[in-house]
């Protein structure tokens, strides 16, 4: 049976804003205050919130970095500090470690890699100053280090990639390429597991899988590398909509059309993907959701006031094929 493509009508029903997975209350919960006992800050009102971001790989970043620019704004009660690590872990660590010596208010980060975390981490927790966590989660056995984690399902995401192309192409014996994202990351381990877990038992076999680090350069480059190797790709699946848009070019200079001779799946659905979409150059995309500025807002005046908070607020995802993107393009707000 396929899967309900929902439309952008359907969005708003299920409103811009997460659904939360209530798996725990922050470490916080019942009035102790946030980030191992310390008393927090904000005494002058406004809320000083230090963020790392990953970097500006690709055009869901943009709209990522976007919301929360938008929000965090003076208007809404915070002065934000802006970092982009450029996608290195390095980065991201020396921009926390500044923080915390600026004594900001609040950390927000998004993990570039899951791993290595816990040091810088329980710095902050001794400085006594709170951490969420946005788009990508950290791997840590420790859940005091950090309050909330806000983000998709990425799991859930490669799965729905995973299931469309069972529907589709199971008993055609399709021959499928990976271009997954960045080694050691949340998006692109998660995305692997729930792709290969729902292709498991059909006939759609994985023959060659590489990282393109979720840019476009890279997805063109690693396509071509697989053009070169193998020919009889039937299927590319891309962890997001810039390595399938730089397999689109790979796929057009090679003299074949993309989205037929080569069928193209990707994660993101942001503008770009959906016009190729509607185009007919991708030929299904699950969406993630990356406007997650008013929930880091809101969870970061929370901690701040000591209101208990939801450890894990899952952002609700949908996917198009091409009618239903070509019906959302028009409003699509990323
Ligand atoms: O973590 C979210 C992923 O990171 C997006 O799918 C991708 O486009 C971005 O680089």
């Amino acid at each position: 049976m396929a899967r309900t493509i929902l439309t952008r009508t359907a969005l708003a029903a299920v409103s811009v804003a997460s659904l939360v997975a209530l798996s725990a209350c922050a470490s916080d919960a019942g009035g102790e205050p946030a980030g191992g006992g310390e008393t927090t800050g904000a005494d002058d009102g406004v809320i000083t919130l230090g963020f790392s971001q990953v970097g500006a790989e690709s055009g869901w970043r943009a709209a990522n970095t976007k919301s929360i620019q938008d929000t965090l704004t003076e208007e809404n009660g915070f002065e934000l500090k802006f970092s982009d690590a450029q996608q290195k872990q390095e980065n991201q660590i020396q921009a926390i470690r500044s923080y915390i010596t600026q004594g900001v208010d609040v950390i927000a980060f998004s993990p570039v890699v899951e791993t290595g975390w816990d040091p810088v981490l329980q710095e902050a927790k001794a400085a006594g100053i709170p951490v969420i966590l946005t788009d990508r989660a950290v791997d840590s056995s420790d859940e005091t280090l950090y309050e909330s984690f806000i983000g998709s399902d990425f799991v859930k995401e490669g799965e729905m990639a995973g299931e469309w192309v069972a529907e589709q192409y199971d008993g055609e014996g399709f021959k499928a390429v990976e271009l997954q994202g960045t080694t050691g990351a949340a998006p692109a381990i998660d995305r692997k597991e729930g792709f290969e877990s729902a292709i498991e038992g059909t006939d759609v076999e994985i023959i060659d899988s590489q990282t393109g680090n979720f840019t476009r350069a890279e997805g063109k480059t690693v396509m071509e590398g697989f053009l070169n190797k193998h020919d009889d790709i039937d299927l590319v699946f891309a962890h997001n909509d810039d390595m399938g848009l730089g397999a689109i070019e790979a796929i057009e200079a090679a003299g074949m059309t993309p989205g037929d001779d080569i069928k193209i799946v990707t994660i993101d659905a942001v503008k770009d993907g959906m016009q190729a979409l509607a185009d007919g150059k991708i030929n299904y995309i699950v969406e993630c959701n990356p406007l997650l500025g008013p929930d880091l807002a809101e969870i970061a005046k929370k901690v701040i006031a000591g209101e208990e908070v939801e450890k894990r607020i899952v952002v609700e995802d949908l996917a198009f094929d091409q009618e239903s993107a070509k019906e959302a393009l028009p409003t699509r707000e990323y």
